[in-house]
């Protein structure tokens, strides 16, 4: 007999176990359904972010971070360090650790919210009287019927044609994260959110590292004021960025792999690298779920095509996360989820495209949320521009942390903040301030008028905002 439930979610990443237990919370019977298996072939939700991404990324970039400040700038705060040594072995498993305590901390809110995990790969074996038949394979077998499903099967990495990866010498993320020994040289191909975080990880750690990236300008997408002071910055701690470059053939033999490619210049190059990183962005994963067999309408891309409530062409079945439109992030996939089970309680769950942060956690960090001035520019809109440098803040001296600024672009007419982009020391913590403020339609006044801490890097933020107005008080 199979097991019936009021929600079926398949896939138990940040969007799926979040919806999972949202779900249960409002009062639904609740299964959540994840094939990742972990080393031993157990269960190890969290999907990507917490086995392959976010997570494991963020213990390596704070790991090879210390190693970094060991090495290079305790000395100027009067700490010697002799005889520092890389015990890279410790540093993997380390992070290791910190992912399966993540995967536990999953397994444990299953139970407390009273979801059931299944161990297993989903897919839609027909509709049943009042839902869907789910068949669940794998280390779990059977078939569970829910009323509502929430399809949560998140990305997988985009292999270049004719490199696939072998996770030996071309690397998606997931190799990218477990290289067991520090390349000499290390190529990466794509300047991309993964790209620089892998790349820092490995400069930091030792490696040469040359991304190669076929658009024209650095981090396109961001604010190029930012974008530019970040290239600054990264190049100047020795990342080889190559731009608008165009990939040509990917040759792997037993111990390196050789990229050809033409530069900027048009000029034919060769590199011979140890270690190749491939992070040109993700596809959707819909494999094995019975998308056709079941009339699931996928986009053009392979999404699953979805309305803005993340409705699907089925009735009562819904997508969320990186499987359908949107940005990849795994806050967007968790706002879905709990959007999605609050809509199906007849609640009016809502994500605000427009206040999504976005980071990326180099040293330093680069956050920002709302408009760049360029999108601004295109669009006709007047605006005004404020920035604050952390040279002038006193808690980034006393860090020893003073690169880069803190930028406001609000309406001109009104003050309305539009924007806020940040390249500094905690820009993903200093963000958040700005998220509120514009969920709250704040003025970049409002945020000048506020009272912040001091010494703190917050202060960066207000000033910033006193600058929208021309009155920065300490610069
Ligand atoms: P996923 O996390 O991909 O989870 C989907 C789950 O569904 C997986 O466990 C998969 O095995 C399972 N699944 C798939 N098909 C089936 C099936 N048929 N049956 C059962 N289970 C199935 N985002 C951030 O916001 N911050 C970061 O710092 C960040 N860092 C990242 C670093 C890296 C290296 C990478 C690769 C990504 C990073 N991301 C980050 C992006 C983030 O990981 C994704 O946006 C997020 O994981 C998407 O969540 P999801 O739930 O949609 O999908
Ligand atoms: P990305 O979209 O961030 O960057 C891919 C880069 O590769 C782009 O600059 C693109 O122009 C370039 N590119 C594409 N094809 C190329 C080619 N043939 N040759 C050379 N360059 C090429 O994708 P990435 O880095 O793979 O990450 C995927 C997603 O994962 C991100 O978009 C983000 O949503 C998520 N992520 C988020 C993180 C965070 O929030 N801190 C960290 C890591 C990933």
């Amino acid at each position: 007999m199979s097991k019936k439930f009021d929600v079926v979610v398949i896939g138990g990443g940040p969007g799926g176990y979040i919806a999972a237990i949202r779900a249960a919370q409002l009062g639904f019977s609740t299964a959540c359904i994840d094939e990742w298996n972990n080393d031993k072939g157990g269960p190890a939700p969290g999907g990507t972010c917490t086995n392959v991404g976010c997570i494991p990324s963020k213990a390596l970039l704070q790991s090879s971070e210390h190693y970094e400040h060991a090495g290079h700038a305790f000395a100027e705060h009067g700490i010697e360090v002799k005889g520092l040594g890389l015990n890279l072995g410790q540093m993997l498993s380390r992070k290791d650790t910190v992912v399966k305590q993540n995967n536990d901390g999953i397994l444990y809110l299953f139970k407390k919210n009273k979801v059931t995990f299944f161990h297993g790969r989903g897919s839609f074996a027909k509709a049943a009287a009042g839902g869907y038949e789910i068949k669940v394979t794998g280390a779990a077998e059977e078939t569970v019927i829910g009323k509502q499903i929430i399809i949560a099967t998140g990305s997988n990495a985009r292999a270049l044609p004719g490199a696939a990866f072998d996770e030996k010498l071309i690397l998606s993320n997931s190799g990218a994260l477990a290289i067991d020994g520090v390349p000499k040289k290390l190529g990466v191909i794509g300047a991309g959110v993964i790209g620089l975080e892998m790349g820092s990880v490995w400069r930091r750690l030792g490696a040469e590292v040359t991304v190669l990236e076929a658009l024209p300008v650095f981090l396109g997408a961001i604010d190029e004021q930012i974008a530019k002071e970040a290239h600054k910055l990264f190049t100047k701690q020795g990342l080889s960025i190559q731009l608008g470059i165009k990939i040509g053939a990917i040759t792997a033999n037993s111990k390196d792999v050789t990229v050809e490619y033409v530069d900027d210049k048009g000029n034919a190059q060769k590199t011979v690298f140890d270690k190749l990183i491939v992070s040109i962005g993700r596809i959707p994963n819909t494999t094995g779920l019975n998308a056709e067999g079941i009339g699931l309408k996928l986009d053009e891309r392979g999404f699953v095509a979805v309305d803005g409530d993340c409705k699907t062409n089925l009735p009562d079945v819904w997508a969320i996360g990186d499987v359908v439109r949107g940005p990849m992030l795994a806050h967007k996939a968790e706002e879905e989820g709990v959007a999605v089970a609050e809509r199906i309680a007849g609640q009016h769950g809502h994500v605000n495209f427009n206040t999504i942060p976005w980071v990326i956690y180099t040293s330093p960090e680069i956050a920002w949320v709302g408009k760049t001035e360029q999108q601004l520019k295109a669009e006709g809109v007047a605006y005004k521009v404020g920035t604050f440098p952390f040279l002038a803040n006193g808690r980034a001296r006393a860090l020893g942390n003073t690169a880069g600024m803190v930028k406001f672009v609000a309406d001109a007419r009104s003050d309305e903040i539009l924007g806020v982009h940040i390249v500094g020391p905690m820009a993903s913590e200093l963000i958040s301030e700005a998220v509120v403020a514009m969920e709250f339609r704040a003025s970049a006044e409002d945020i000048a008028r506020i009272c912040h801490a001091h010494p703190s890097l917050s202060e960066a933020t207000k000033e910033a905002a006193l600058a929208v107005d021309k009155r920065s008080l300490n610069f």
